[in-house]
């Protein structure tokens, strides 16, 4: 280990809840570890709050001992798994009896045995997941890592302590957590690790979607979320958990005329949206923006490959995807139907002479969501022609000026009829019925195309002449 490393388990282990965890430990004889993540984190510089402690022996004796010693700390003590937490300051300590496992086909629920740290590091997912750094006096602070951890950390590999057989399907989660791991750190899954996923893929079947959902979105939300995808794709994961954008991979070439492949372009669009602490959504929708594309693709002598209305059978296939994937059926999801639904419009508009009417329209439909509707028609934009995108990037710019100019006249971004269903009512005597709505719809569309202003005024004149021409009579 390197002199840096020492000194900041040393400066980690400084920390009265150790101190007490290693006294006690000592006075009960039994040897105590800080184990998994939190010591994996040390070296990653990702320093992280919750700690998991391995006793061989009771973890909750010990941890109640702990608990009481810190000051008389609430203990949550969970019988069942054999485990205790507490929280000190910042830190929450998770306390666990070393365990031995071992699983049946259909679980991932296995016989948990009282078993030496080693069993314990043994049962663990990947080498780096396995270091334990020792609590006792003796040894304070010495690393114990049996499978070389240190060394993958050190190469940026990704590897199962045991068979990868073994590892995988005691737990297909691992899988998905192997992808996660090496998408977030860009580590490499070494070969038979990688091997292990392909043979075991049909064992994520085992695992519950909120899991697997879990797992995914943070792959979507690190730096270059193509890493995983692109894994969970050779691994034969994707076409199990995400069959829609398995279908999307693959060229067709008819005339000698191939379209692009849906699955890459979708992966570029996706890691050009620079991940912030709240955009998993629009992430999403990037995700799903061509999803329609392998059920709409047609091939015409004159135009080539078309994909005719897929924004909008793409938005009309994702409460199915949700549903399936257990993600939101909120109003995140209504986001991202929108977004797909609307994705084309700005590059549409961009290619024409941009109108006034086009960008109200615009403005109307996207609402409060119209940056984020920009950023991905922006991040559409994966063209290797530079002067193609140039070109759009122009466009855009002036699609952007327009729609901030219109947005400042008109205020159609969140629209409100300025001429209401109750107003309609009093002022022809009737009751709820077509007419209502066909006359809003009319004031509605004469201010988005810029016929009247969007003031109460023009609204009510025009309701008074259409409302005649239908053959209705003011009542005052
Ligand atoms: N672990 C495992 N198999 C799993 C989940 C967890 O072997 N399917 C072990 C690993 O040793 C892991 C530890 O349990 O380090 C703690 O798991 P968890 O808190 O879920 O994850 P971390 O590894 O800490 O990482 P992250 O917080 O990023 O999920």
């Amino acid at each position: 280990m390197t002199e840096n490393g020492r000194n900041k388990i040393e400066k980690l282990l400084n920390n009265p809840v150790f101190h007490t965890i290693r006294d006690i430990s000592d006075e009960m004889g039994l040897r105590s570890y800080v184990i998994g993540g939190f010591v994996r984190d040390i070296y990653l510089n990702r320093p992280s709050k919750d700690i998991d402690v391995v006793v061989v022996g009771s973890g909750i004796e010990l941890a109640e001992k702990v608990a009481r010693r810190l000051g008389g700390l609430r203990l949550s003590v969970f019988k069942n798994f054999g485990t205790a937490m507490l929280k000190y300051r910042d830190l929450e300590v998770e306390f666990v009896g070393a365990r031995k496992e071992s699983y049946q086909r259909h679980s991932r629920k296995p016989i948990v045995e009282n078993g030496t740290l080693e069993d314990d590091q043994n049962r663990r997912d990947f080498s780096i997941n396995a270091l334990a750094l020792s609590l006792n006096k003796d040894s304070y602070g010495d690393l114990l890592d049996p499978f070389d951890g240190m060394n993958d950390m050190k190469n940026g590999i990704i590897r199962t302590p045991q068979d990868p057989d073994i590892t995988f399907s005691d737990d297909p989660l691992r899988m998905m957590r192997a992808i996660r791991f090496a998408t977030q750190l860009k580590f490499r899954i070494e070969d038979a690790t990688f091997e292990g996923i392909k043979n075991n893929k049909d064992r994520i079947e085992i695992i519950s979607g909120e899991r697997i959902a879990d797992e995914l979105n943070k792959i979507v939300m690190s730096d270059k979320p193509s890493i995983g995808f692109k894994l969970l794709e050779i691994s034969g994961l994707l076409a199990i958990i995400f069959p829609e954008l398995q279908a999307m991979k693959g060229v067709d070439k008819v005339e000698g005329r191939a379209h692009k492949d849906n699955f890459y372009h979708t992966l570029e669009v996706l890691d050009r949206i620079v991940p912030t602490t709240d955009n998993l959504w629009l992430r999403w929708s990037a995700i799903l923006h061509d999803i329609a594309k392998p059920i709409t693709k047609r091939y015409d002598k004159n135009l080539g490959w078309t994909f005719h209305n897929h924004n909008f059978l793409g938005s009309k296939m994702i409460p199915r995807i949700f549903k399936r994937m257990k993600l939101p059926l909120n109003e995140k999801m209504k986001f991202v139907q929108k977004m797909v639904d609307l994705h084309m419009r700005p590059i549409i508009l961009s290619e024409d002479i941009v109108s006034d009417s086009a960008v109200r329209r615009l403005l109307f439909e996207a609402g409060d969501d119209i940056d984020e509707l920009m950023t991905l028609c922006e991040a559409d934009i994966t063209s290797k022609n530079e002067e193609k995108v140039k070109r759009y990037m122009r466009n855009f710019k002036v699609v952007r000026r327009k729609l901030k100019e219109i947005e400042e006249k008109d205020r159609v971004r969140n629209f409100q009829p300025p001429v209401t269903g109750e107003e309609i009512m009093e002022t022809f005597g009737i009751s709820p019925c077509k007419a209502i709505g066909d006359l809003k719809a009319i004031i509605k569309d004469a201010i988005l195309d810029g016929e009247i202003e969007n003031n109460h005024e023009e609204a009510y004149a025009l309701m008074l002449k259409k409302g005649k021409e239908m053959g209705l009579k003011p009542v005052k």
